[in-house]
């Protein structure tokens, strides 16, 4: 199938929700994506931070290919062998206790914000059903994790989207502390935002939140859909301010591709949730939760963590170099391979991003102005040089 036949297509059978870009994939390798007619590109955007490890990864092609044979579905009314196995890992990576499994990012928030209601009425706080999020926050598409998405566009076509949230400033703990209340079930804050720009949250802030909800019996929830599991050298984010939040979403990269998605609870908040309460079909099934497996050992056995605070640090310094040469660069900034290039102004961002297309690069914008680098963790050095050089041509 041609590019022009998938457009034409694609206009007639689909729901417009996406602005593609106009290139068509068939495959990839590595760091690398391939379109039809063999054309290379080195991506920089991997699925939008999903494939941490790269394309056809051998170890998760031979899990998939193994278990796909063995179950890939039974639904939840049954025991699997991976879940619990699952859980177990996830949360001695953590210090959590627990986890439930759903599908994608916006479930997993969907779920951390029922369990915050759940908890606060199992302690008997009726009226304790506000959430506080921050400014440029994504948390998702969902009514519930659309409501505490900023962004005017995503959320307002749809209103009334969930009622009870408050934005708070980024990163301003005056503001903060003026929004919190006793009505406050929970905070939720992404440590670093990632659709917003590539902006970690201060040490101080985190600090300020937990202590703000300790102090009434509120939840802390850390959204690490984007910025968790290894993506900044560290497992969580939040392992970066020395904070424990009650509540960790995750999806992308967990298994590779597959749509999982997971909540990590203490075990205080896992008591406010009982049998029927909240569930879902496809949820933590056997092929996802045996891939996720798979890759969380991936990530220790090959040192990747290690890999993405070196060769992140790295990146981060010839960014900087590049925003000190050239004028139309603002900022760089971010963590580990989670990375941006803020630029000036919006026309020389795209042009930018389209010189790098032209040359089989394939980066994102956020906010117009911002490129979002988000590498795989198997990156090379070489490959990175490779980025800078063809930024340093087009800017
Ligand atoms: C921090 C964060 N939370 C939630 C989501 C929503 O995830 P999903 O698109 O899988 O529903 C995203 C997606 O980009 C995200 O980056």
């Amino acid at each position: 199938m041609t590019l022009a036949s998938l457009q034409k297509a694609e206009k007639k059978h689909l729901i417009q929700t996406y602005d593609r870009y106009q290139i068509a994939l068939s495959h990839g390798r590595g760091a690398y994506l391939y379109g039809p007619g063999g054309k290379r590109y080195l991506d920089f955007v991997t699925g939008i931070g999903v494939m941490a490890l790269g394309y056809a990864h051998p170890a998760v092609t031979r899990v998939l290919r193994e278990q796909s044979t063995r179950l890939v579905h039974t639904s939840n009314l049954f025991y699997t062998p991976f879940q619990s196995l699952l859980a177990k890992r996830l949360a001695a990576l953590s210090g959590l206790d627990r986890a439930f499994f759903c599908n994608s990012g916006s479930e997993a928030i969907e779920a951390a914000f029922k369990f915050s209601r759940a908890f606060a009425r199992a302690e008997h706080q009726r009226g304790r059903v506000r959430f506080l999020a921050l400014e440029n926050a994504f948390h998702g598409r969902t009514m519930g994790a659309v409501a505490a998405t900023f962004t005017a566009k995503y959320r307002e076509p749809f209103a009334p989207t969930m009622p009870g949230v408050s934005f708070v400033r980024f990163d301003d703990v005056a503001d903060l502390r003026r929004k919190f209340d006793a009505k406050v079930c929970a905070v939720c804050v992404e440590p670093v935002q990632g659709e917003g720009g590539i902006r970690p949250v201060s040490r101080g802030f985190l600090r300020e939140a937990r202590r703000l909800t300790r102090k009434t019996g509120a939840l802390l929830i850390c959204d690490e859909i984007q910025c968790g599991l290894g993506r900044t050298g560290r497992m969580f984010a939040f392992q970066h301010s020395g904070i424990k939040p009650d509540l960790v979403t995750l999806a992308k990269p967990l298994a590779a591709g597959l749509p999982l998605g997971a909540v990590l609870a203490t075990n205080r908040v896992a008591r406010a949730i009982t049998p029927g309460m909240h569930g879902t079909t496809f949820g933590g099934g056997p092929l996802a939760c045996a891939v996720a497996l798979e890759v969380l050992a991936v990530l220790e056995r090959d040192r990747l963590l290690a890999r993405a605070r070196e060769l992140g640090s790295y990146f981060l310094s010839r960014l900087q170099a590049l925003a000190a040469k050239h004028d139309a660069v603002k900022e760089a900034r971010g963590l580990g391979l989670m990375l941006a290039l803020e630029l000036k102004d919006e026309g020389v961002a795209k042009t930018v991003q389209k010189r790098l297309l032209a040359r089989g690069i394939i980066i994102n914008r956020t906010h117009g102005t911002t490129l979002r680098l988000l590498p795989p963790y198997i990156i090379r050095r070489g490959q990175i040089d490779e980025v800078v050089a063809a930024l340093d041509e087009a800017l």
